[in-house]
């Protein structure tokens, strides 16, 4: 950080206050798999739940993130570092005023993850990991994407030719490919409530 910046806390109001006010607890559901296991789908139902119950929700999408904020990032492991990094301080922002932050990025490797964990506070994430082989994702093939890497179009591609490390210990692992989709959102969002109780 530059030595002349001091940063302050620009709010008198806590975390806390902002929970007590939305009647829930902040916390950061980090969701990562490979690119088509289900994250931003789950994601998205988990939201629209959420939503049902008037919880204060914000949803952080690497897809759309990386076409707004962070669209001068490639999928370098530098710039996944660093698309990461910007997606855990929007989340930190959001976390603090008391919101439930849904991210749904790749985050392919344990580094990254720690890196956001560091970022958000260990105390307010929580770490998804949305389970499907690369099999299984390639045979869903929504985007055309695992087709596009695989005829050697798309380069770095999570999975092919860059690495996705599993979570060891994640706060809840959800299996798509083996599990339907309603019963990963059942088991998602009743887990979620239960953690965001006051
Ligand atoms: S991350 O690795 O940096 O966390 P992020 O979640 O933001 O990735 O973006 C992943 C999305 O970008 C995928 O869902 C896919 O639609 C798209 N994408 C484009 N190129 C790649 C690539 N080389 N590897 C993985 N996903 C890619």
């Amino acid at each position: 950080m530059n030595n002349n910046i001091f940063s302050i806390k620009d709010t008198l109001l806590q975390k806390a206050d902002k929970e007590t006010m939305l009647g829930h607890k902040g916390v950061v559901l980090w969701m990562c798999g490979l690119s088509g296991s289900g994250k931003s789908t789950l994601a998205r139902a988990l939201e629209n739940a959420l939503y049902e119950k008037g919880i204060q929700t914000k949803l952080l999408d690497g897809d759309n993130l990386r076409s707004g904020i962070n669209s001068n990032l490639s999928f370098t492991n530098e710039d996944r570092v660093e698309n990461i990094r910007r997606a855990a301080e929007i989340a930190k922002l959001f976390v603090e005023n008391g919101e439930v932050v849904i991210c749904s990025l790749i985050s392919p490797t344990q580094e990254i993850r720690d890196q956001a964990k560091n970022i958000v506070g260990v105390e307010d994430f929580r770490e998804v990991y949305i389970n499907a082989s690369f099999e299984v994702c390639a045979q869903r093939d929504v985007k055309g994407l695992y087709k596009k890497a695989m005829a050697g179009e798309i380069k770095n591609f999570t999975g092919l030719d860059a690495p996705f490390e599993a979570p060891e210990s994640p706060f809840l692992e959800l299996n798509t490919g083996e599990s339907s989709f309603e019963d990963c959102q059942i088991e998602l969002v009743n887990k979620v409530l239960k953690e965001i109780t006051l």
